[in-house]
């Protein structure tokens, strides 16, 4: 298994990793066989990699953080929640709850969690797979910050409704190309008290909750809004979901021409801890992000490529490695692999997820 570019695929690869929709359905399942018909959706709808099988470099073992029934569930639960604030009628909160407490149970029940694939979404997506992945990152940071379980689904429903206020806005106005007058800026920043009001209301909905999304862009040194709280004014969980909101946003804004990669996006939030980020809870979320996504290729200093296969929490930028090309660039047959925890004098140069 291994990740490569849309623009690089090939008609008769198959696909190892299933592709999820932005309003959960699968787009392309596990196991598929892609045609020039597969290959020209997915550029259609902007997912820049895939990650497909390669026999010559062998098999994979790779879990993702939560299962994909769970995942398309969530997508779902909050496409119905949104079409029925549309059209200002009231949601199910227990088919919340209970999709929320899923994806804590499978997440309390995985050990040594880290999130060590590469995102895969359309450029399409509506908020949904973006909301999802929000609570999932928070959710994980919650973990690794000790909460119990009532503060995890605190916080994890603070995550996935941290948006919501943005479908009061008028539609159109955030995807808008043109330069937002100021009377539209303004209204853009009333999406955290908007949000508010409909999940203070809201029974089955904790207060706790209800703040995230009135307080996630507060920023750490006081520079957010709406209200500009400094450090510790802002609710802890405000301060996770923020950092995961932008995580998820910035390697969102990947295309097929630009991608961004997990090491690249974590590069960004550091530059600004301590001023937007809460740097305490920025160090618990780096360290639930493997900046050598498993499945991609590396450089080592050796002059050799490998592909990552089994990532390292405890040292992360010393996963396992499988090599496959010597220095020239020829095949190596059979790979063979390196734990580069184990071996010192390797280490990884860069990532060359361009190569074919
Ligand atoms: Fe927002």
């Amino acid at each position: 298994m291994r990740v490569i570019p849309v623009d690089k695929i090939k008609p008769g690869m198959v696909v190892e990793r299933a592709i999820i929709g932005s309003t959960g359905e699968i787009l392309l399942n596990r196991g598929m066989q892609i045609d020039v018909r597969y290959i020209q959706r997915l550029k259609d709808i902007g997912i820049p990699l895939i990650y497909v099988r390669d026999d010559n470099i062998g098999k994979v073992e790779y879990d993702e953080v939560v299962s994909n029934r769970t995942r398309l569930e969530a997508l779902k639960v909050s496409r119905d929640v949104v079409t029925n604030l549309r059209l200002r009628s009231d949601f199910d909160i227990r088919r919340v709850n209970k999709v929320v407490d899923d994806i804590i149970s499978e997440l309390v029940a995985s050990r040594d969690l880290l999130v060590a694939l590469i995102d895969m979404r359309a450029v399409n997506d509506e908020g949904f797979y973006h909301s999802v992945n929000t609570m999932v990152l928070s959710v994980i940071t919650g973990l690794a910050m000790g909460f119990n379980d009532k503060q995890l689904r605190q916080l994890a429903c603070g995550a996935l409704f941290h948006d919501i206020g943005v479908i009061m806005l008028p539609p159109g106005l955030l995807k808008k190309q043109t330069p937002l007058s100021p009377e539209e800026n303004e209204q853009i920043l009333k999406h955290p008290e908007l949000g508010f009001q409909i999940l203070r209301k809201k029974e089955g909905v904790s207060l706790l909750s209800a703040h995230v999304a009135l307080q996630h862009h507060e920023k750490y040194d006081g520079s957010g809004y709406p209200r500009g709280l400094v450090g510790d004014q802002i609710c802890e969980y405000a301060r996770i979901v923020a950092i995961a909101a932008i995580y998820d946003n910035f390697v969102g804004l990947g295309s097929e021409k630009q991608l961004v990669l997990p090491h690249q996006a974590i590069q960004y939030l550091i530059k600004y801890s301590g001023i937007w980020f809460d740097p305490e809870i920025l160090k618990v979320f780096v360290g639930i992000i493997a900046v050598f996504p498993i499945g991609s290729v590396v450089l080592l200093n050796s002059g050799v490529q490998a592909l990552v296969t089994r990532a390292n929490k405890k040292y992360p930028s010393r996963p396992v490695v499988r090599v496959f090309k010597n220095r020239m660039g020829a095949r190596v047959a059979p790979p063979f692999e390196i734990d580069l925890e184990a071996n010192p004098e390797y280490f990884i140069q860069k990532i060359v997820v361009e190569e074919p």
